[in-house]
């Protein structure tokens, strides 16, 4: 069953004395229920926008769309207090930067209680008095349903001695610690959907490999489906059921995980592959896509990976087609509106990791800042 079901998104970003910026430019999204979903994309292609277009975060925008579902339901027609009770609630969201998401003067303990309490699992008086007496005056009792739910939590994802967790403040925590609290705050809401926003980027691989394991987990064993958002193909690779590929406000590949490594039809994804060690290098050598994504106000016509696509040609400057390589796999390339499948392309302008070019680096005017596996999220 579809949880998720976006058609044709637009968000725009009016700007003062300069032309509109178009961040997002017709994104088709969905997420199954049970899967996690990976966005994947260079840094500025629009993934976080997508993301907070889901919970109408998006203050001063302008969003567009076809179809904007949630559960069924066109989440653009709701009012903005149904929104709070799905924000939090039945969509859970987890950002990168954990120190400036969480509240640094409340125990994460507390953190944690607040939203069960909020989402009304259990029988605590709720009122606004004595909610705020607990926030800031006597703590959340830890004979609380709340605070023991909270500890429960934070066992479920993995803390050690979770009930002295509990009573910790954020910034005493391990950046990996503070990523699972999160997570544990999203949980209290026993939400349907996750929104991760690169949530392993600031770690390092191991522990980042610690908190994919837990959203495989809570996804197998709980069933809460996951947009899992990120730069990193790699990541995708060990964590994702299914994928859509983005490149500057537009979707370039969408598929199951399988089909994309497998099978990667659009020259973008490609790229990104070789750049990922167990992906396509070639000859175990790394390598990134030269050149650097167009300014969103002032995209080429067309495929806006024209300027660095080794294969394009003149129907690229058409709008983008929509071709089905195999069920559920979607390429939008040009290439194969001619018909056959065109092959792997050959990347005669591939860039070293470190920088140096070993060929003709194409319409790259900017070498060196666009490395798909190394770029964070500005
Ligand atoms: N509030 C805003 N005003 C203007 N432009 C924005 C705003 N937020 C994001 N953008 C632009 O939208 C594009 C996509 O940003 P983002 O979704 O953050 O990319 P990603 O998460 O994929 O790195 C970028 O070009 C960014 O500069
Ligand atoms: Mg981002």
């Amino acid at each position: 069953m579809t949880l998720l079901d976006i058609e044709n998104l637009r968000v725009t970003f009016p700007v003062d004395g300069g032309p509109d910026v178009r961040a997002v430019d017709g994104v088709d999204l969905s997420v199954e229920t049970g899967e996690i979903h990976g966005l994947v994309g260079e840094s500025g292609s629009g993934k976080s926008v997508t993301a907070r277009s889901i919970m109408r975060l998006l203050d001063g925008a302008r969003v567009e769309s076809d179809r904007f579902e949630y559960r069924g339901e066109d989440l653009y027609a709701k009012s903005e207090a149904e929104m709070r009770s799905i924000r939090g609630d039945d969509v859970g969201m987890v950002f990168q930067d954990s120190l400036s998401a969480l509240n640094p003067v409340m125990t994460v303990g507390e953190q944690i209680a607040e939203v069960v309490r909020h989402h009304g699992d259990v029988d605590e008086s709720a009122g606004l008095l004595s909610e705020l007496r607990r926030k800031y005056v006597t703590g959340t009792s830890e004979d609380a349903p709340s605070w023991r739910r909270a500890v429960d939590l934070l066992e479920t994802v993995g803390i050690p001695d979770p009930a002295s967790v509990a009573t910790t403040y954020p910034h005493q925590l391990s950046g990996g610690q503070r990523q699972r609290v999160m997570i544990a705050q999203a949980l209290g809401g026993d939400p349907s959907l996750i929104v991760a926003d690169e949530p392993t980027t600031a770690l390092d691989v191991t522990v980042e490999a610690g908190i994919l394991d837990e959203l495989r987990r809570l996804c197998d064993e709980f069933g809460v489906s996951i947009l899992l958002i990120t730069h990193d193909l790699g990541v995708v690779a060990e964590t994702c059921d299914s994928v859509t590929v983005m490149y500057s406000g537009s979707v370039m590949e969408r598929g199951s995980t399988e089909q994309l490594f497998e099978n990667p039809a659009h020259p973008y994804t490609e790229g990104l592959l070789r750049s990922v060690p167990e992906g396509g290098a070639v000859d175990g050598e790394l390598t990134t896509i030269p050149g650097s994504a167009p300014d969103p106000t002032a995209r080429p016509a067309g495929c806006p990976f024209r300027d660095r696509c080794p294969a394009a040609f003149e129907a690229c400057s058409d709008p983008l087609p929509e071709h089905a390589v195999d069920e559920g796999h979607v390429a939008r390339c040009h290439l194969y509106t001619e018909g056959d499948d065109p092959g792997e392309v050959t990347w005669d302008g591939a860039t070293d990791v470190d920088g140096a070019a070993t060929g003709v680096a194409g319409a790259a005017d900017d070498p060196g800042t666009a490395s798909p596996t190394e770029v964070t999220d500005g």
